[in-house]
């Protein structure tokens, strides 16, 4: 059993709480697929409802700590710690009532992510890390997978996004990997997840092009605490913030640049 700090159990409450008004509204979902207007407007309002519940419960328990969320933007107070939101991650799957979407919130202190939360409120999967604490599910401790070879791993990845300036660069960057190397390539359409499930040992590497902060601040965390390597595509860890990532078990780290650079 581990032991909770006192930052994490306010994001594991304001998750919580959160994940009530996420759960109920992904229940509406369903009867405005086949609605005329469909549940587009309906994902916005769910989106900002969301983000609201857990800056109020964030801000209630820390009302110094500034905030990066993704529908309000920065909110600027102790700029030495930060709150990195992302209230729904995971939104064209949440629309389509598609159950695999998730709450993320990491804490910056000094510009470093010291921990992180995310929180599947549809498999009850809440994903937890500390700096120098290790990263949990559900309160069992994770380890990154022990894969050594490509050929017997899973590998996630998501993109490129329509209006991406880096559109046909990650085109061909798929196109390059999936032809180079013959094994299972997933897109489950939920970056945070995709990270958690590296950290959970569930696959074994991750890889995407320009990604927000919101979607990976959390990840980053729970993967290096399990064990893993959280790089960009050169393998140096200084710019993960530059949002295109590669996250990996740490065996196959370098046989993942070397195909991906290829
Ligand atoms: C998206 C998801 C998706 C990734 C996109 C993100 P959102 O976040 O993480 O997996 O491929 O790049 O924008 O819009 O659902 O919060
Ligand atoms: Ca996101
Ligand atoms: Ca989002």
């Amino acid at each position: 059993m581990k032991l909770s700090s006192a930052n994490i159990n306010v994001m594991v409450k304001a998750c919580r709480k959160a994940a009530k008004i996420l759960i109920r509204d992904f229940g509406e979902i369903e009867k405005l697929q086949v609605s005329l207007k469909g549940p587009g407007d309906f994902v916005t309002v769910s989106d900002k409802k969301v983000e609201k519940v857990l800056i109020d419960e964030l801000m209630k328990a820390r009302p110094n700590y500034s905030i990066l969320s993704e529908e309000i933007g920065e909110v600027n107070n102790d700029e030495s710690f930060k709150w990195i939101i992302d209230p729904i991650d995971g939104t064209a799957n949440f629309l389509h009532g598609i159950p695999h979407f998730a709450i993320s919130i990491g804490l910056e202190h000094n510009k470093e992510i010291i921990c992180g939360i995310i929180y599947d409120p549809i498999k009850d999967e809440m994903f937890t890390a500390e700096k120098g604490n290790g990263s949990y599910l559900n309160n069992q401790r994770m380890r990154v997978s022990s894969r050594s070879k490509l050929k017997d791993c899973i590998i996630f990845t998501g993109g490129p996004k329509q209006d991406s300036t880096e559109k046909e660069t990650a085109l061909k960057e798929y196109n390059n990997f999936s032809s180079k190397v013959l094994i299972p390539i997933r897109k489950l359409g939920s970056a945070s997840l995709d990270m958690a499930y590296v950290a959970a040992g569930r696959c074994d590497g991750f890889w995407q092009r320009n990604l927000n902060y919101w979607d990976i601040a959390a990840g980053i965390i729970l993967v290096i605490e399990a064990g893993g390597f959280v790089t960009d595509f050169h393998g140096n860890n200084k710019h993960i913030q530059d949002k295109s990532i590669l996250v990996t078990n740490a065996k196959i780290n370098k046989e993942m640049i070397e195909i991906l650079s290829g």
